[in-house]
């Protein structure tokens, strides 16, 4: 990479507004995914980093500066932050690219998203209000939302600036005082976002970030017995962590655990549209978003068609890295790409059918994750590739007679995150969408990943809990009834 990246300090973890090293001394290697190199090191939290962090974040939310701040100061601040967001957007573009290998364009869109989460959330945080309830004769009931008071945040590697923005922003805005714990494998937005909290003027303890492995930072971040909300976003079985963690301590959280998200394609649909939303969900991101369109329904009536122009796509798309800005860049880690080969390997022995592959562009290190997109037919829908996040480039077309088959195909995972739904019959189209069991259904569109106003988060097995739009305001805050008598 030409540019220079300006690495946030080296020390890593960042509480009350300062740098600190980790208590143990260890670091993480950050690992830059389109060449499969080390770039920096960072201090790696441990129980006791985190014991800190929270201690710092306790203080602020128990009459410290930030919880005398009123809700439209609280506001100022996030809207002051989104601001230096967007002022620093070049170098977060630059520093997210690195980190996670993806597009520029794509590390660009992300930096803008995290500004507006801020921004959002900013313009939100005076405009939560409680109700008067009809009572008994002579007395006076109101209800207020109040912050639930040290919430922890554990974000995944995938985006890790929007997913802080998206969680940390509501958090703050409610008047919580956050602990984060970003991924091991990207995390440097994340502290850099921290250092411009300061800059911001958010006061002490207000925003600690604590950098380190799941099973050590994260683990001890969970079920620390002064945390009082969790919420969590990443994989099915570090979810049942969080939530059996969050049980011992009698609290709540909310999950985001990813999907299997289905796109509906019938046959009176703009094919245009549909193909090109299509592969562009499943290939942003390199597939690694919660919302990926990682399968594909086809009205059997169009399947010929719809798969032979699909694949033509499919067939001419490339990866590259951050600095080619193609499509796609690597995936995260040498593990994910060994996982999802690992998957492919088992689906094709199993009968799935390879039809179409796309490339990985010329030049590309030698030692990048790269994954070339791939989409399968032939996938009987209840094989792992129609049932399980691949977390990659890979779509999975499937072909359904009628609209009942539609709706039992798209249901027919543990998962319901997003689903898309493509009909020139606008009542079709809602019959279908009210049927989807999953948190947003797009009509016409689909949205992977975006729609800071939007509402988000899962039916099923995909979690529970609202992030975004908000409702996420009332998952961040607690009602308190307060009720006068007055005679
Ligand atoms: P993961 O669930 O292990 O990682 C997500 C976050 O949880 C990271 O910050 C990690 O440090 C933390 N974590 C890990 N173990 C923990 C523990 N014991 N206690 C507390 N925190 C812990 O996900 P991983 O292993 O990186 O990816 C595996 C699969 O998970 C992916 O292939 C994908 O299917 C899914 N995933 C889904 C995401 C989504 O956006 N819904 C994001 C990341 C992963
Ligand atoms: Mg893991």
């Amino acid at each position: 990479m030409d540019q220079a990246v300006r690495l946030p300090s080296a020390q890593g973890i960042f509480i009350d507004n300062q740098w600190r090293p980790s208590a143990s001394g260890a670091s993480l290697p950050m690992i830059a995914p389109a060449e499969g190199v080390a770039f920096a090191a960072i201090a790696a939290g441990n129980d006791h980093d985190i014991d800190t962090a929270v201690t710092a974040a306790r203080r602020a939310f128990d009459g410290g500066a930030w919880s005398r701040l009123t809700a439209t100061e609280r506001g100022r601040l996030l809207s002051k932050l989104a601001r230096l967001i967007e002022d620093h957007a070049d170098e977060l573009t630059l520093l997210e690219a690195r980190d996670t290998g993806k597009p520029m364009s794509q590390a660009r869109a992300d930096a803008i998203a995290v500004a507006r989460y801020f921004e959002y959330y900013g313009g939100a945080a005076d405009k939560l209000h409680g109700d008067t309830i009809p009572f008994i004769e002579g007395h006076f009931v109101t209800t207020l939302w109040e912050p639930k008071g040290v919430t922890a945040h554990i974000i995944p590697w995938n985006y890790p600036g929007q997913i802080f923005g998206r969680s940390v922003a509501a958090a703050l805005a409610v008047g919580n005082a956050c602990v984060i714990k970003p991924a091991e494998e990207a995390c440097l937005v994340p502290l850099r976002l921290g250092e411009l909290s300061a800059e911001a003027g958010f006061p002490d303890g207000a925003i600690n970030i604590v950098p380190g492995l799941g099973e050590t930072a994260g683990a001890a971040l969970a079920r620390h017995r002064d945390v009082d909300f969790i919420s969590f976003t990443g994989s099915r079985e570090v979810g049942t962590l969080i939530q059996s963690a969050a049980a011992r301590n009698h609290i709540g959280c909310t999950l985001e655990l990813g999907g299997k998200s289905p796109q509906v394609v019938f046959a009176d649909a703009n094919m245009d549209a549909a193909l090109a939303s299509v592969v562009a969900a499943i290939v942003q991101n390199a597939g690694q978003t919660c919302s990926a369109g990682a399968r594909v329904l086809i009205e059997r009536k169009i399947w010929d068609r719809f798969v032979a122009d699909l694949a033509l796509r499919f067939g001419k798309v490339v990866a590259g890295t951050p600095e080619m800005d193609l499509q796609l860049g690597p995936v995260i880690s040498a593990g994910q790409k060994q996982r999802i080969e690992t998957m492919l390997h088992a689906a094709e022995g199993a009968g799935c059918l390879r039809v179409a592959r796309g490339h990985i562009a010329d030049g590309v290190p030698k030692g990048g994750f790269f994954v070339p997109p791939a989409l399968y037919a032939q996938v009987d829908p209840a094989s792992a590739l129609a049932q399980e996040e691949v977390f990659g480039p890979i779509l999975t077309a499937i072909p359904f007679e009628d609209e009942a088959e539609a709706i039992r195909l798209a249901n027919a995972t543990d998962y319901g995150l997003v689903a898309g739904v493509w009909s020139g019959d606008g009542n079709r189209a809602l019959r279908v969408s009210r049927k989807i069991r999953a948190g947003q259904v797009f009509i016409n569109s689909y949205g992977a990943g975006g729609g800071i106003e939007l509402p988000f988060g899962g039916m099923k097995k995909s979690g529970h809990g609202r992030e975004k739009g908000f409702a996420a305001l009332y998952d961040m805050a607690v009602m308190k009834t307060m009720v006068f008598k007055h005679g």
